[in-house]
C-alpha cells in the first residue's frame, strides 16, 4: 500500500510542477496567501448553506457563557473571513485572530453584516503564540476549520486552555482522516503533498480528535458529520465543545 501511495504521490507531482517548483522557488506562500481569502468566501457561504442547522444548534450555547461584564468574551481562532458571525447570539464581543492579513477586507465586510456583534480587534498572529491575549481573558474560542492548518495543533490547544477562562469553552468544527485503511484515505495521502499548497497549510490526514482529546479538557464533546462539500478531498468532520 506504501508504494502505491508514493507512486502516486509522484504522480501526482509530475502533473503539478510548476505549483512545486514555484514553491520551491519561494513564489507559491504569497500567492496562495492572496488567493485564498477569495477561496474561502466562496466555499464558507456554500459550507455554511450545509451546516447552518448544526452550527446554529452549536453556537446557540454561547448564550449562557457571559462573564461577570455580562457579555461574553469571544476568540474567533482563525478568522478568515467571519464565516460564524452570523450564528453568534447578542451580547458577544469579539477578538478575530489570524496570520493572513489578506482576510481583514472580508472580515471588514462580515462585521458590517453582523452589527449584533461587538468587535474589540483583530489580531495577526498564529494560534500557537497568542501572547497579546491575557490568561484567562475569553470566555468562548471558536475554531472552525483551522486545526487542519496549523503547524502545531498541540500548542495551538495549550494557547487555547490558557486564554480561555475556567469553566470557558472551545467550540470546534473541524475536518480530520478518513478511516485509516481505507481507499479515500489512500487519496488524502496521495494528494496531501500537493493540497498542502493549494490549501493553505491544510492537512487531510490529521487526526484531531486525538490532540483534543490529549489537550486535557475538563470536558469534551465530539461529534462526526459527513463533510459539507462532497468534491473536495476533506474527509469527515468533528463538531463539539471543550470545557476548561
Ligand atoms: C480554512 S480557513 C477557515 C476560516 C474560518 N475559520 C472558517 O471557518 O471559514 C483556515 C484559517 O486558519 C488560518 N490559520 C492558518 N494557520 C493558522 C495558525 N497557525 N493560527 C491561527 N490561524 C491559522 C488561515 O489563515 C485561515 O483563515
Amino acid at each position: 500500500m506504501d508504494a502505491l501511495v508514493r507512486l502516486l504521490q509522484l504522480l501526482v507531482f509530475l502533473l503539478t510542477l510548476p505549483l512545486h517548483l514555484m514553491a520551491l522557488l519561494g513564489l507559491w506562500e504569497p500567492l496562495c496567501k492572496t488567493y485564498f481569502p477569495y477561496l474561502m468566501a466562496v466555499l464558507a457561504v456554500k459550507s455554511n448553506r450545509v451546516m447552518e442547522s448544526k452550527k446554529r444548534e452549536l453556537f446557540s450555547q454561547i448564550k449562557g457563557l457571559a462573564g461577570a461584564s455580562g457579555k461574553v468574551a469571544l476568540l474567533e481562532l482563525g478568522s478568515g473571513t467571519g464565516a460564524n458571525f452570523q450564528f453568534y447570539p447578542t451580547g458577544c464581543k469579539v477578538t478575530c485572530l489570524d496570520p493572513n492579513p489578506h482576510f481583514e477586507k472580508f472580515l471588514t465586510r462580515s462585521m458590517a453584516e453582523n452589527r449584533h456583534l461587538e468587535y474589540e480587534r483583530f489580531v495577526v498572529a498564529f494560534g500557537e503564540d497568542m501572547s497579546q491575549l491575557a490568561d484567562g481573558s475569553m470566555d468562548v474560542v471558536v475554531s472552525t476549520l483551522v486545526l487542519c492548518s496549523v503547524q502545531s495543533p498541540k500548542r495551538v490547544l495549550q494557547e487555547v486552555r490558557r486564554v480561555l477562562r475556567p469553566g470557558g469553552v472551545l467550540f470546534f468544527w473541524e475536518h480530520v482522516a478518513e478511516p485509516c485503511g481505507s481507499w479515500a484515505f489512500l487519496w488524502q495521502q496521495v494528494l496531501q503533498p500537493t493540497w498542502r499548497h493549494i490549501g493553505d497549510g491544510c492537512h487531510l490526514t490529521r487526526e484531531t480528535w486525538r490532540d483534543l482529546e490529549d489537550a486535557q479538557f475538563s470536558e469534551l464533546q465530539v461529534e462526526q458529520h459527513p463533510p459539507p462539500i462532497k468534491w473536495l478531498p476533506v474527509g469527515p468532520h468533528i463538531m463539539g465543545k471543550a470545557v476548561k
